[in-house]
């Protein structure tokens, strides 16, 4: 751990200027900040001041940082076989692998190897369009699946715009959001229905024997923590079922333990056909994604040949820290405190916050995966900043997470919804330091709503 050292923080500042390109940004308008270390649920500078993760970086610290478990996990498979390609079987992708058909909904018996989210996606669509021979796949407006190609083509928002012309035969479509209903619903029952409806309708539109596949996440992760109402997936499944369509779950952030669940499908009761995921996978310390596959589309490809691979598919170093992760989880019962956490502190704590504070619309969420909406006016739902808001637009809501990471909590925002999703081992002490933050935050909110 290397603390006050100045010289280091100027040094990682200059090099990252000078030459790391960022995600998402023009290069010019950013300054990353210098981080030296993490241990548990905080991160700290190089002067030592800690910061109280509330975001799980980006939703993927499900252990928080430097698990022991996990690292001596990492550290024992790095001494005895770091990589292998993925045409020979290795001890750590066929245990992992087991893991995971043991721990997912239904007959998902078969996990294929990725290096992240993104490329999970793209491979559960290759997937149903292969095991289909159709080519169409809807994906949901207000969804986020990934920055190649395809997956960036699947989201259902402006991240996509400039990769546009993406990858043919994506169709968008309405998905379930009470709050702001498309569908003029009253409430989560009418809302159900009425984007099932919907649904039913762009597939009967674009001809249900073109359609592959339907990939939604399953609460619906930076586009603002949409939980779809009860029977809503269940309708999906339905609808899957009866014209043979290939259903996508990506649980990419709602996977292990996120939702206070192993997997978020699980908390809604449905099997899908596949599972994408990663992030929690291994708390992010190594990356690596999969795809879940369930016995009958695997078993379509027993005789016909998949058509896709990664030099990576299958990393020892990569599955021996998703071996790790996953044992510390269950053996430290991260997914029963997850739930326990929203159940008790984090979903009480943020609806009694929506009392006090009139900026707060809406509070929505389960486990430690938690929204909250801000507005400027609660009668006309007014968002307190707009659609698309970046940069100076972002006003309040900056001005809120800056003061927030002042005083140690890190927050993340998606323009008017604050994303609370902290590490999945975080206390009850920890939750309501954040929230007694995010308490004084919302004074500004408060002031720049009517
Ligand atoms: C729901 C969802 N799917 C896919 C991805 C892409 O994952 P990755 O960045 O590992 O490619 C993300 C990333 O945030 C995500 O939130």
């Amino acid at each position: 751990m290397v603390l006050m050292d100045m010289e280091a923080e100027e040094r990682v500042r200059r090099d990252d200027r000078a030459h790391v390109f960022h995600s998402w940004s023009a290069q010019s308008k950013i300054n990353p900040m210098p981080v030296a270390g993490g241990e548990g649920c905080e991160f700290f500078d190089f002067e030592g001041k800690r910061y109280l993760d509330f975001a799980s970086q980006l939703v993927y610290t499900n252990l928080g940082h430097q698990h022991p478990k996990v690292v001596a996990a990492i550290k024992e498979q790095a001494d005895r076989l770091c990589v292998i390609q993925p045409s020979f079987a290795n001890e750590r992708s066929s245990e992992l692998a087991r893991m995971l058909a043991e721990l997912a909904p239904g007959d998902l018996n078969m996990a294929f190897f990725t290096n992240g989210g993104a490329e999970a996606n793209e491979n559960a669509i290759r997937l149903a369009r292969e095991a289909t021979g159709r080519h169409k796949i809807l994906s949901a407006y207000r969804s986020y699946h990934g920055a190649t190609h395809g997956a960036i083509a699947l989201t259902g928002e402006p991240r996509r715009w400039a990769s546009e012309p993406a990858i043919s035969g994506v169709v968008h479509f309405m998905g379930p959001y009470t709050y702001r209903s498309s569908f003029h619903s009253e409430n989560e029952e009418q809302e159900r229905d009425r984007a099932l409806a919907h649904l039913e309708e762009v597939v009967m539109y674009e001809g249900p024997q073109t359609v592959a596949g339907i990939i939604l996440e399953v609460i619906v992760g930076t586009n603002g923590i949409l939980v779809p109402p009860d029977g809503y997936l269940q309708g999906v499944r339905e609808l899957c079922d009866r014209h043979g369509i290939v259903m996508i779950l990506d649980e990419v952030m709602t996977g292990f333990g996120r939702t206070g669940y192993w997997f978020g499908s699980a908390g809604f009761g449905v099997e899908p056909d596949l599972i994408s995921c990663a992030k929690g996978l291994t708390s992010g310390y190594v990356p690596l994604g999969a795809v879940l596959i369930s016995q009958k589309i695997a078993d379509k490809f027993q005789d016909k040949v998949y058509y896709g691979g990664l030099t990576y598919s299958g990393h020892p170093l990569a599955c021996a820290a998703g071996i790790g992760a996953i044992n510390a989880m269950k053996e430290e019962k991260v997914v029963e405190n997850a739930k326990m956490i929203g159940d008790d502190v984090l979903g009480p704590g943020l609806r009694e916050l929506q009392k006090k504070h009139k900026s707060i619309g809406d509070v929505r969420g389960r486990g430690c995966f938690w929204g909250v909406e801000l507005v400027k006016n609660r009668e006309t739902r007014e968002m307190l900043v707009p659609f698309n808001a970046a940069g100076p637009a972002m006003g309040p809501v900056a001005q809120m997470t800056g003061e927030a990471m002042n005083r140690g909590v890190s927050l993340m925002a998606h323009w008017n919804v604050i994303i609370c999703a902290p590490p999945l081992i975080i206390t009850p002490d920890e939750v309501k330091r954040a929230l007694s933050v995010l308490d004084e935050v919302l004074e500004i909110a408060d002031k720049a709503a009517d």
